[in-house]
């Protein structure tokens, strides 16, 4: 895709829809993403809004949430789903919640006790059809309905079948943001006829796949703009390698598909201000720093020494973030160095029960919470020396990104957005903003651990320059959003000129 088409400056209306947001509902990186985005768009003087599920779990009195209206959803084989709008306006944001009992009356997001919910297609198709009918019904309509992920993919077909004729949403244009292509929402084809989008599109370059359903290739499919949240990972997964058997399907709209580097919301990411830490501190004062680190030491239960680096983790517990790389790096890492390890994360249980694990074989050196927890995600950001992301793949990836913030060095396999963001050390002059390693390899990992301990006590002069260097690094919504309105000018013309 062009990033040289120019920009008309007339304000767009743009909804975005998606299953998570900051700080209704989080799981991970995509949440901050649809949190802080609409928000810059707005201070360009753009209209975005939101529409959410509303989830058993969000606190209605807490975020001001207060009912407007009923809505008639319908879905296909005749379904009729009553559902009912609420709103709030958060950070000026204004957003819609879709109340459907039946679906979001649950305790989790996408599942419980790391399951995942069976009916979790027909939830997502859901929220995708009601917010065109919400559009209808409030007489909103946007120029772009901003999709993310397969949750919302849906609605990108939906705009393109629904009432095709008299549909006042005839003109609105969708851009699909993937997040995480691994995730693609392959079901069984009995949701299919719930969709209600016509048994023509169940065919391999739409829907279908192996003779089930999948929702994210028919989002590729009919989105009029493709995205993802880096650049390095736009060109990998045009790449059958790191396509996870969507490559074919990206590379028929190479033309419309682009790679946008996310950035940082330093309202909520800045040690300067953070109130969920110990102490602030900045780059020219890193005074507060140590108190955050020997805080986080007593927290976890570590050993209260300064002198050794301390490693942290906060993740979701998934094969994509490398954690079969640290299964075995992290053992023989502990056995011959001092450094101290925190983790924060939840999910595969295999991973939660290795940390368990270690920290009771390196008592006083390794500290675990296995859960979620807001503030001691900041706490490890802040108090750690160094920040490990050994991922296999990572589409952009926010935690080194805020690490850099907090003078935490991020360690990363230099894939997606990882390269993009992390500048790799240079031993001869101190230059650089973290580690990086190629091969996915515990041996590269350990290697590059291996290297930052050196440097942490041999060149500590270097290690100081990195953390000025990492601390002055700016990942601005602000960039990133002119580069979405470019993309929303893209889809735009192409949904008008009719040719997708
Ligand atoms: P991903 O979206 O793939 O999980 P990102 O790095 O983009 O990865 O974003 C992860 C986000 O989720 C960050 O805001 C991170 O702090 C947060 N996070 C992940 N796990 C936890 C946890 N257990 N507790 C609190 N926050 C977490
Ligand atoms: C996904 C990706 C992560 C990205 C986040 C927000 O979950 O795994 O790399 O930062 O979405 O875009």
């Amino acid at each position: 895709m062009t990033t040289s088409i120019e920009y008309s400056n007339s304000a767009l209306k743009i909804l975005f829809v998606a299953s998570e947001c900051a700080p209704f509902a989080k799981t991970g990186g995509l949440a901050d993403v649809v949190a802080a985005l609409p928000k810059a768009l707005r201070q360009l003087g753009h209209d975005a809004r939101i529409v959410l599920p509303l989830y058993k779990t969000i606190d209605r009195a807490k975020y001001d949430i207060r009912p407007l209206a009923s809505s008639c959803v319908h879905m296909g084989q005749g379904e009729e789903n009553w559902i009912e709008l609420h709103q709030t306006v958060c950070d000026d944001v204004p957003i819609w919640f879709i109340e459907y009992e039946r679906f979001f009356g649950r305790d989790g997001i996408y599942g419980e006790s790391g399951g995942e919910y069976l009916d979790n297609a027909f939830r997502f198709a859901l929220l995708s059809k009601a917010a065109l009918q919400v559009c209808k019904d409030l007489a909103f309509i946007p120029d772009i309905m901003h999709l993310h992920d397969w949750m919302s993919a849906p609605a990108a077909a939906f705009l393109k079948t629904w009432d095709a004729v008299s549909s006042p949403l005839s003109q609105t244009a969708s851009v699909l943001t993937i997040h995480n292509i691994g995730y693609q929402g392959i079901y069984d084809a009995s949701v299919f006829g719930y969709l209600g989008v016509g048994g023509d599109l169940f065919r391999p370059d739409v829907f279908e796949q192996g003779g089930k359903v999948n929702l994210l290739k028919a989002g590729i499919h009919f989105a009029d703009g493709i995205t993802t949240v880096s650049p390095t990972h736009a060109h990998e997964m045009l790449q059958n390698s790191g396509g996870h058997g969507l490559a074919p399907a990206l590379n028929q709209r190479r033309g419309d598909f682009a790679g946008i580097l996310n950035g940082v919301d330093y309202n909520q990411w800045n040690p300067e201000t953070d109130a969920r830490i110990t102490a602030n501190f900045s780059r020219d004062d890193l005074s507060g720093k140590a108190l955050c680190k020997a805080d986080l030491q007593k927290t976890l239960g570590l050993e209260t020494r300064a002198a050794v680096p301390l490693f942290g983790i906060v993740s979701r517990f998934a094969a994509q973030k490398g954690f079969g790389l640290l299964h075995e790096a992290l053992p023989s890492l502990l056995e011959n160095t001092s450094m101290q390890l925190a983790v924060l994360g939840t999910g595969e249980l295999e991973t939660e029960e290795f940390f368990r694990r270690l920290s009771t074989r390196f008592a006083g050196r390794v500290g675990v919470h296995i859960g979620f927890s807001e503030k001691l995600s900041h706490a490890i950001e802040a108090g750690s020396d160094f920040f490990l992301m050994p991922s296999l793949y990572e589409p952009c990836g926010l935690n080194q990104s805020y690490s850099m913030r907090y003078g935490t060095l991020p360690i990363v396999r230099a894939t997606g957005g990882l390269d993009d963001t992390v500048h790799n050390y240079v031993e001869a002059t101190g230059v650089g903003t973290g580690f990086k390693f190629w091969d996915a390899t515990s041996d590269a990992l350990v290697g590059t651990a291996m290297w930052a301990i050196a440097t942490w006590f041999e060149r500590p002069e270097h290690i100081a320059q990195l953390r000025r260097q990492a601390m002055s690094q700016r990942f601005l919504w602000s960039d990133s959003a002119r580069q979405y309105l470019w993309v929303y000018e893209h889809a735009l013309r192409l949904k008008r000129s009719g040719a997708v």
